[in-house]
């Protein structure tokens, strides 16, 4: 017994030494010893899970600790650009790429290593290269097979204005990957047109907070229909399908505003003092090992580089026909301007 607590006694006090040195060594700005792990701070907008996979795999290949701090788009992008060259933020990753421009015209990124950039097609990152895309999601609409005919499907994401779809379709205003979605209508059509769009909708769609309740009210029969990003749907099937047994998917090629493909972002903030470490999170993240998590995990984003190939599962990158959009332009604050004035938020 006496020695079982004289081991207790002494792993206590081990690990206290162990705190004060970790504690000492993060206080330091002269650079990390050799014998402790370097911690970059990620401001994190993507889904928790998809990032927690990424950071899991990072740290194993690298030995750099990662600390997340998690939140929204919208939020994380102006607690950066309110924290400017204070930010703790050595990275910054999104869900969507209107935040990363709002980070961006705050002159807060640094430029994104050539090396990482060769590994991203153009047509998924801005030709600033002050950022970079790291997955993709696309637009889609969700439907109640028993509510919603094949030939009654909209042809085009402005039908969804009409009359005739008066509390046949919901979406989730406040997120901001339905955001982007508008941003997107906004740079194709411009102001007008999404104006008129916004104000359909207002009148026409049934709100819910999320996608995931969007597709839960489609699947339920509450609603006929929804706009929401295809990854909510392959993520429920690959599961129990309890959430999406009863739809399918409509994807509206053609270019349409609603075959938007959105880029989830990211970038290195100017102020970090640990830019090396971060560069490297972001080369790996749009390398073959970062881009095989999306190809082989459950977040079913599509991967963007290093000619990684998406899930199996998603329908091709290439087939989807999405509009051109530099992401670069999306312009989020405008888009949140305009739903307030429709009365959408
Ligand atoms: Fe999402």
């Amino acid at each position: 017994m006496a020695a079982g607590w004289k081991t207790i006694a002494g792993a206590a006090f081990l690990a206290s030494t162990l705190v004060g040195v970790t504690a000492c060594s993060d206080d330091s700005d002269t650079g990390t010893p050799a014998n402790t792990p370097e911690t970059i701070t990620v401001y994190n907008a993507q889904h928790e899970s998809l990032t927690q996979e990424w950071v899991d795999e990072f740290t194993a290949e690298s030995g750099i600790q990662v600390n997340l701090r998690n939140g929204g788009d919208t939020e994380l992008g102006n607690q950066i650009v309110a924290e400017g060259g204070a930010s703790p933020a050595d990275v910054f990753l999104t869900e969507n790429s209107p935040a990363m421009t709002l980070v961006e015209n705050a002159g807060l990124f640094t430029d994104v290593d050539p090396d990482t950039l060769a590994q991203v097609p153009p047509q998924y990152r801005p030709s600033t290269g002050k950022w970079t895309g790291i997955a993709a999601r696309s637009t889609v609409f969700v439907y109640n097979k028993d509510k919603l005919p094949q030939d009654q499907l909209p042809k085009s994401l402005l039908d969804l204005q009409d009359p005739s779809w008066k509390g046949r379709w919901a979406a989730s205003p406040s997120g901001a990957d339905f955001q982007a979605i508008v941003s997107a209508l906004l740079e194709l059509k411009g102001e007008d047109v999404t104006r008129a769009w916004l104000a359909g909708m207002k009148e026409n769609a049934v709100p819910y907070k999320g996608n995931s309740a969007v597709m839960k009210a489609v699947n339920a029969g509450e609603v006929p229909g929804g706009v929401i990003y295809h990854y909510y749907w392959f993520g429920d099937q690959a599961k129990t399908g309890e959430n999406s047994a009863n739809t399918a998917l409509h994807y509206f090629k053609n270019e349409d505003p609603g075959a938007f493909v959105s880029v989830s972002g990211g970038g290195v903030l100017e102020s970090s003092n640990k830019a090396v470490a971060a560069q490297q999170f972001l080369r790996f993240l749009t390398g073959k090992s970062g881009q095989e998590i999306l190809q082989t995990g459950d977040s079913f984003e599509y991967a963007v580089g290093s000619g990684v190939p998406s899930n199996p599962a998603l329908v091709p990158l290439a087939d989807l026909q999405a509009p051109t959009v530099d992401p670069s332009k999306l312009n989020s604050q405008k888009v949140a301007q305009l739903m307030t004035e429709a009365g959408l938020l």
